[in-house]
């Protein structure tokens, strides 16, 4: 039996076996299920759509546990793959090896080097300094659709966003921008498989990256690439190719999550109509704290990431009482240990000011998200300046007709659309 309950609903219904992952039901609503294996399963092995069998981590104590285990790597190389699985962890360096080792690919000592010198470019102090440009963004997006009265707000809003933001951020030029935007669909749309289009695009985007490296360096600037290119330690560089891995991750990685952290928390707002009266009220009176813990919230209650990237066991191991034998792939669920009551109170409610909160929506330990103050700054200026400049907003569909995006890894909508009084300038 599917999950029946409302989005984002309640508690589980008492079941007999695991519930059936990976259906339709279960992308549009996967939290009675994750409740269930909590429950009764929580460290579960299963088989994966793509045929890899791998543990789901599900209790908050052992994802948090998990992700910061240094016997679990990065490194696709760990992977003891049957011969029928062999490439469908969908990372190994049969794809487009040089933009493949990135952080996310990675363990130390390679990933603290590398994390250390573009933690030297990727600061929070630039981001700040990002803000105006991030809402000046957000508002000629607005500008764009605001007339119409209706706009679906994945296509129009959450999704040039992000990619102008981080274009802008790394130094590409403004008329080569809504090239990335058409490369990074091509990805969304088509999820992350090396077929077809999204291989094209990927190529694309690879070999613009590494012409720009090379631009950069004879011609720097004060963007993310120049500082990427300069940033060095104890003498050491990035190489060109690791650069452009770099560039690519940071594109890769801060894309289609902020995407998710705008459709998904919109979502959320929209379908609890006493927070998001609060929420405008706060903001209408000029602060800011609601907003503060209210994205953090959002990313806790239904986050972008629904799974952390894949780990494997690089010798025998135990995860909340359960063996894990050397060469399996682990994978935490992060949208469920965030939802675990043992370390939430009520966790299927949307509390906005929920102060205690350590959710795992960017991860934990060594490979915490890089870009979390960029996703703070876009996420906060979004939610906020939608409801500032279109204070009726609300859905033009029941939710139970919206679609979610399949893929592994990621939670978010295809479509949001919505209607709402045209704004004022
Ligand atoms: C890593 C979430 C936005 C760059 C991660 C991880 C998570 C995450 C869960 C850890 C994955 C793992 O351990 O398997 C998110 C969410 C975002 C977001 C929810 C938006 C709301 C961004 C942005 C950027 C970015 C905007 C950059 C522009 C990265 C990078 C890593 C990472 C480079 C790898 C760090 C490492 O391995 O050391 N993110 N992210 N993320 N994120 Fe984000």
């Amino acid at each position: 039996q599917p999950p029946s309950a409302c989005p984002h609903g309640g508690p589980a219904a008492p079941r007999p076996s695991a519930p059936d992952l990976f259906t339709w039901e279960f992308a549009s609503n996967p939290y009675p299920a994750y409740s269930w294996l909590r429950e009764h399963a929580p460290v579960h092995r299963t088989e994966l759509p793509s045929g890899v069998e791998a543990w789901l981590v599900t209790r908050y104590a052992d994802a948090r546990q998990a992700l910061a285990d240094q016997r679990l790597s990065k490194n696709p190389a760990h992977h003891d793959e049957p011969a029928h699985a062999k490439g469908k962890t969908g990372i190994p360096g049969e794809r487009k090896a040089e933009l493949m080792t990135h952080l996310l690919n990675i363990d130390p000592p390679d990933h603290t080097r590398l994390r250390r010198l573009v933690s030297k470019a990727f600061t929070p102090r630039r981001v700040a300094e990002f803000a105006p440009r991030v809402q000046e963004l957000t508002d000629q997006l607005i500008d764009r659709f605001g007339e119409k009265g209706e706009a679906d707000l994945i296509h129009e809003f959450a999704f040039p966003l992000p990619i102008y933001a981080i274009c802008d951020l790394l130094g590409v030029p403004r008329e080569d921008q809504d090239d990335f935007r058409d490369w990074a669909g091509m990805m969304i749309r088509h999820g992350g498989g090396p077929r077809g289009g999204v291989a094209r695009s990927v190529k694309k985007m690879r070999n613009y990256l590494a012409d720009l490296i090379h631009r950069k360096r004879a011609d720097p600037g004060d963007d993310l690439i120049s500082g990427l290119i300069r940033a060095s330690d104890h003498g050491e560089h990035l190489t060109e190719n690791e650069a452009a891995a770099m560039a690519f991750i940071l594109l890769f990685a801060g894309f289609e999550t902020t995407v998710n952290l705008i459709g998904n928390g919109t979502y959320a707002l929209l379908t609890h109509p006493e927070q998001r009266a609060e929420l405008q009220r706060s903001l209408g009176a000029g602060e800011t704290a609601l907003l503060e813990t209210g994205v953090e919230e959002l990313l806790r209650f239904d986050g972008p990431v629904e799974l952390a990237t894949w780990r494997f066991a690089t010798e025998p191991l135990r995860i909340g009482g359960q063996d894990i034998a050397a060469g399996d792939p682990v994978l935490v669920v992060l949208a469920a240990a965030d939802r675990d009551p043992a370390r939430f109170p009520d966790p299927d409610l949307l509390d906005l000011s929920r102060v205690d909160n350590q959710h795992l929506g960017y991860g934990h330990g060594i490979h915490y998200c890089l870009g979390a103050p960029l996703a703070r700054l876009e996420g906060q200026t979004a939610l906020a300046t939608l409801l500032r400049r279109l204070p009726d907003l609300q859905l033009a569909v029941e939710p139970e007709e919206l679609r979610w995006r399949g893929g592994l890894i990621m939670r978010g909508l295809r479509t949001l659309p919505v209607t709402f009084t045209p704004p004022g300038r």
